[in-house]
């Protein structure tokens, strides 16, 4: 099992650059749609992004064993809505896998009777609530940063002085919002691992929005937000210290 979560967590670097490609193609393929000259080109693209989407796939298998892993450990965590909202969004990140796996089988004939629809429906069923449960994570950790600035003393000074300079705030209720405003901007300065995690997040969540049919944008959107995402995953590869904890 170790060698299994050891290969799989090297994979890693190769899947967001697969990834990455596969959304850079969805994108412009977007931006190419009206173009009568780019036919050729928009067509190449299109098998580049599924030979991108299939190569993952094949690449993905260990991932299963690996979120597994990782519920067990996230399962210890002393922080009881960390823990909840990381072990759940485990949970779910192993059972897409389990339907991507069920899809990949089914892709390349090694079985038959399934209803890929269905399978791809749960798949981004999954997806989706392992990444709303990271979303949660995310706000919980700034609102508990914002929380303890809000009480430091020298944060309280330099915000009061923001504030008394601001002329344009006559309303009463808007000093309220710029000072939230202030204070989620200063933490996520501050705090760039969590601020990209979040971002990632944010941008992730437009892909499945779109497939369950709950929010639905378009191929632009969702190829760009998908691109966004891969690209904040590799520089989080890249720069460990720019990786949320736990
Ligand atoms: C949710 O967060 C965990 C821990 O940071 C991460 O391993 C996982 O990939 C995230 N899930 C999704 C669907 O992005």
């Amino acid at each position: 099992m170790d060698a299994v979560i050891q290969f799989t967590s090297q994979s890693q670097g190769r899947d967001r650059i697969f990834r990455a490609t596969q959304y850079a193609c969805a994108l412009s393929i977007y931006v190419l749609r009206n173009n009568p000259d780019r036919k050729d080109l928009a067509k190449k693209l299109k098998s580049l992004e599924v030979h991108m989407s299939a190569g993952r796939k094949l690449f993905r298998l260990g991932n299963t064993v690996n979120s597994i892993d990782a519920a067990k450990r996230t399962m210890q965590l002393s922080d009881r809505v960390l823990c909840l909202c990381l072990t759940v969004a485990n949970i779910n990140r192993a059972l897409y896998f389990i339907c991507d796996n069920v899809l990949w089988a089914k892709s390349v004939g090694l079985i038959h009777s399934i209803d890929k629809e269905r399978w791809s429906l749960n798949a981004s069923r999954y997806y989706f609530f392992s990444i709303v449960m990271n979303l949660t994570r995310d706000v919980y950790v700034l609102s508990q940063l914002m929380v303890q600035r809000a009480r430091d003393k020298h944060f309280r000074q330099k915000m009061n002085q923001h504030l008394s300079e601001s002329p344009e705030i006559a309303e009463p209720v808007i000093p309220q919002l710029d000072a939230f405003l202030f204070l989620l901007l200063e933490i996520l300065k501050s705090h760039p691992a969590v601020a990209l995690d979040t971002l990632k997040n944010i941008c992730d969540i437009f892909i499945p929005l779109d497939r369950l049919g709950i929010y639905q944008s378009n191929a632009g959107v969702v190829g760009f937000c998908g691109l966004v995402s891969s690209l904040i995953g590799i520089v989080t590869l890249a720069q460990p210290k720019l990786k949320v904890k736990p």
